[in-house]
Formats: structure tokens, sequence, C-alpha cells
């Protein structure tokens, strides 16, 4: 095999925001916006990339690979590195990488990009490496390249994403569960802000911080106690004093309640009680916006748009925040005016126009050649 082409979907979270750096669950699922990377072996050492979309290559030496100053080309070299690190590339090769995954809308068009690459390299050189391996392959090339301190949730759906599943992963044992996701009268549509706010990564990586110093605050009393996932609410107020350590203690309180709202979630979607489900979802953005801050006013406009509509089931923002998309779940014969309200709303309230994506659920990484 001297070439080989891998489609690496973005993803959706119904549930389980903030809470896979905390080794907790999330229940995301890939869609059918992809990333797709087509390799070819060449016969020198030369790694060449090109970005169709954005008519832009640049090439290296494999013995030359380092951080680029072309920030889509350090997705690739980030994946590049990963593998360099246990293994040989016995030639160099040529990436031309297309996607129609928006960029900054929280779909993980990052993510997409590096299984994408991890997923053909590892298939094209046969290195035998498993999927689970790729998936935090390619987290560490998102953590190391792009300076994100991402948990495992982006990277895991893109590659065991399945058509018309959602997935419960344990980001503690990494075990995993597949559910039908059986919307019936319903579907899922995204509301794209358009706005990706500049701090979004350094935000990101202080909520990872404030979550540790919320655990080492916990171990003062429970030293066993190595996560939030391995806490409680009761560890939590005897060990974070609310009025001495208001964001710590918030930063924990939702991530603890979180964790505990996803197992529940995941058990009303098993029973097919889609009312309880989306009133979670509603609690989740109301933890995301007043304690763990990581909302926008655009995003908390768009949930109260849709909140007191009885044909929109549940809604919140997803992905890690400051912008991006909210996810809704809307029944089917009010979609279109769901959508047209809303986008009038949004017009109104910001000047923009809205994006709307309707949501199909497909299955993660695979070769289409
Ligand atoms: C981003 C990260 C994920 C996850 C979410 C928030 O998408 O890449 O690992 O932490 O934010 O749930």
């Amino acid at each position: 095999m001297q070439s080989i082409t891998v489609k690496a979907p973005g993803r959706i979270n119904l549930i389980g925001e903030h809470t896979d750096y905390n080794n907790g669950f999330v229940l995301p699922a890939a869609i059918q916006k992809a990333a797709t990377v087509t390799i070819e072996k060449r016969v020198d050492r030369l790694v060449l990339m090109n970005a169709v979309d954005l008519n832009d290559s640049i090439s290296i030496l494999l013995e030359e690979i380092k951080p680029s100053e072309i920030h889509w080309a350090n997705y690739i070299i980030g994946v590049i590195v990963q593998f360099q690190k246990n293994h040989n590339f016995p030639t160099g090769f040529s990436i031309t990488l297309k996607s129609d995954i928006p960029m900054g809308a929280g779909l993980s068009s990052s993510a997409a990009i590096e299984c994408a690459v991890a997923y053909a390299l590892n298939e094209l050189f046969a290195f035998g490496i498993d999927k689970m391996e790729l998936a935090l392959m390619a987290q560490k090339a998102e953590q190391e390249y792009a300076g994100v301190q991402c948990g495992i949730m982006d990277q895991f759906a893109s590659l065991f994403g399945k058509k018309d599943q959602v997935v419960l992963l344990d980001c503690k044992t990494m075990e995993y569960q597949y559910f039908p996701l059986l919307l019936e009268d319903y579907t899922i549509v995204l509301f794209d802000t358009q706005i990706k706010h500049a701090l979004a990564s350094s935000e990101y990586n202080t909520r990872r911080l404030e979550c540790e110093v919320g655990v080492s605050m916990i171990q003062t009393k429970f030293a066993q106690v190595n996560c939030l996932r391995e806490a409680n609410l009761d560890m939590l107020n005897e060990c974070v004093n609310a009025s001495l350590h208001p964001i710590v203690y918030n930063r924990c309180k939702y991530v603890i309640e979180e964790m505990e709202r996803t197992l529940a979630a995941t058990e009303n979607l098993v029973a097919n009680d889609l009312a309880a489900f989306g009133e979670k979802m509603f609690a989740t953005h109301e933890g995301l916006t007043k304690l763990y801050e990581v909302s926008c006013v655009e995003l908390d406009a768009l949930v109260a748009m849709v909140k007191n509509k009885k044909e929109v089931i549940g809604a919140r923002m997803m992905g890690g925040g400051f912008g991006g998309c909210t996810i809704n779940i809307v029944k089917k014969t009010e979609l279109n005016k769901v959508i047209v309200n809303t986008s009038d709303a949004y017009k109104q309230k910001t000047g923009k126009d809205l994006v709307h994506y309707i949501v199909n659920i497909e299955d993660g990484a695979h070769i289409t050649n």
C-alpha cells in the first residue's frame, strides 16, 4: 500500500462537559462533518503537507521535524512527532488535507485532523498501534503542539464514534459503552455563535489548574482522592471553604455535579425519557455559566432564546466554551420555525447571521480508499 485516504469526523457532546480531564464521564458522538487526509509514501525523506482548503503547503525533512510557524501544520507535525517517539518512518510522505468542519465552532476540527493523520500513518506504515493508543497520541499532539491541555474526549469520539450511537466514556478507566440515540420525533441542531473568544485556550488551561488546586485541598483530609472523579460534594464542603476560595469551590462543585448528571442523563436516554435528559442539558448550561464560567453572552443568549419553547427539549453550550456552538434537541416538526425564530432573535441581539448545523451521527475514523 503506497497511499491511503482516511476520514475522521468532528464530534458533538450530549452531556459531560469539562469532565474528561477530571477523569469523569462524557457522552459524545461523531458527526457527518469530517477531516479527510490522503497520505502517499515518497521515495525521499520529505514530509509535504498541503491544506487544500487554505491553498497552503509546507514541506519539512523527517529528520528536521519541529514546531512550525504555520498554525494548521502543527496539528499534523504534532502527530508525526508522537510516532517518532517510538517508531521510525522508512520514507517521507505527502499529506493532502481537506476538512468541512468549521474551525473554532467547538466541533473538534483540530482533533479530527490529528486523528485522521494518526490513523492514516498507522495504517500506511503498518505500525500496528491500537485505536486507543492513537487517540492518546492525537491528544498529546494537541497538548504539545496546540498548547491546549485538553482531555481525551474529542480524539476518542473522532476515532471511536459509531453511526446513530452515542458513547459513554469513563475517562478514568477508558471503558466505554455505546447507546443507540433514539430521538424519534426530535433531532439535534447546533447553533453556531461564530465567535471564538481569544481567551478560550488560556482559560481552558486555567480551569484544569483550578480543578487540580481543588483536588489538593480535598487531599488534605482525604488522601486517597487523586482526581475530582474520586471526590464528592461532602468532601468538597468539608475541605474547600466557599467564602474563602469561591472560584476553586465553584469549579469543583460544577465538575462533581456534572459527573453525576452525566450518568443520570445516560439512564434517562436508555429509559427514553427525553424530557428528563433535556432538563439536565439546561442544568449543565447553568453550571457552565455560573459556576465554571466558560460561557459567554452569545452562548447564553442562544440558550435563553430556546429555553421556554416547548418544542426545544434541551439546550446548552457545548465543548470548551467562550464561543462555538450550542447543542439543541428540537421537535422535528417545529425545527424550521425554531431555526427561523432563533436566527431572527440572534441577528437582533448581535447583528450576526446565525449559522446552524443539523446533526447526523456517523462512524468514527475510517479508510475510504
Ligand atoms: C474541549 C477539550 C475536551 C473537553 C471539552 C470540554 O473540547 O478538547 O477535552 O475537555 O473541551 O468538555
